[in-house]
């Protein structure tokens, strides 16, 4: 299998070949999606809900996203590591979005990273670039910005969101970005803005008119233990299978069947019985 890289992405759009991307936050889950073939590892600020149990992503730090793209990176041979910018790791200052994208390329491994945003964060994405970083953007339903969204909502479906879309869809293209994450938007006109950028645009939830799709890969796998959104379709229910061997694993714990001798160690008859006589020797008579 080939290297997927932010060379390789792009050129999947103009050959007309969609790209799959999924999150992934742990060195196993990796390694069996990169076996699979996925081609972009997104290690997604998602794991504020989906492995810390927080209701949204704003209390994730540089130091979560750090120690799960070092993770995914090690289980990763081919798949392209794109690593999500934590809330307030960008936004304060240009400055502190090069110096933390950084830090996700030095200390996670990251082959490029991820941010939020259209118009009004060109500058950053522009300068990340320039110190050889590639970003891949977000926009429509941006997570981060859900106190300012009032919720998460569908973006697009109105005359200013819509056009604030075609905006930023066009701003990021201009600044740099290899690629764009189109979030909870129409889908006619993800489409439309497909076709007008030459970088690829992956949607979750933006129908299947994008040169590729992403998914939380809990959604997808009925893992998260809650109704999945509308846009994840449930590939396999992973959960019901966990379950399943977690209730045999009790089941056969409590009845005494498990381990069975395949499962355990052995040791010599003579030096048991050595070992025997040194625990009676200690004045114990439970050897038997
Ligand atoms: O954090 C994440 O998982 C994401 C995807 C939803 C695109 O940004």
């Amino acid at each position: 299998m080939k290297k997927n890289t932010v060379i390789t992405i792009g050129r999947q759009k103009s050959e007309g070949s969609k790209i799959a991307m999924l999150t992934a936050y742990d060195f196993s889950t990796a390694k069996l999606m990169d076996e699979a073939g996925v081609e972009i590892l997104l290690v997604g600020d998602s794991l504020g809900n989906t492995m810390l149990g927080f209701s949204d992503t704003l209390p994730v730090t540089m130091e979560d996203m750090i120690r799960a793209s070092a993770a995914v990176s090690r289980g990763a041979e081919n798949a392209l590591i794109v690593t999500d910018m934590p809330f307030m790791s960008y936004q304060t200052s240009v400055y502190d979005a090069v110096m933390n994208a950084g830090r996700l390329v030095k200390e996670g491994f990251a082959e490029a990273v991820k941010l939020e945003g259209g118009v009004a964060f060109a500058p950053h994405i522009r300068a990340i670039t320039e110190a050889s970083i590639p970003v891949m953007a977000h926009i429509g339903l941006t997570p981060q910005s859900v106190n300012v969204f009032g919720g998460f909502k569908v973006r697009g479906k109105d005359d200013a969101s819509g056009r604030q879309l075609i905006d930023d869809a066009l701003a990021v293209e201009e600044a740099g970005a290899f690629a764009v994450v189109l979030e909870c938007v129409p889908a006619k006109l993800a489409s439309m803005v497909t076709r007008m950028l030459s970088i690829p645009t992956i949607g979750i939830g933006a129908g299947a008119g994008a040169d590729g799709q992403v998914l939380v890969y809990q959604d997808m796998l009925g893992l998260y233990g809650r109704k999945p959104p509308k846009f994840a379709k449930v590939f396999e229910d992973a959960g019901a299978l966990m379950r399943k061997g977690i209730n045999g694993y009790i089941t056969e714990t409590k009845a005494g069947t498990f381990p069975e001798e395949e499962h355990s160690f052995c040791i010599d008859e003579e030096l048991l019985a050595e070992l025997r006589l040194y625990a009676e020797s200690k004045g114990d008579n439970r050897t038997e």
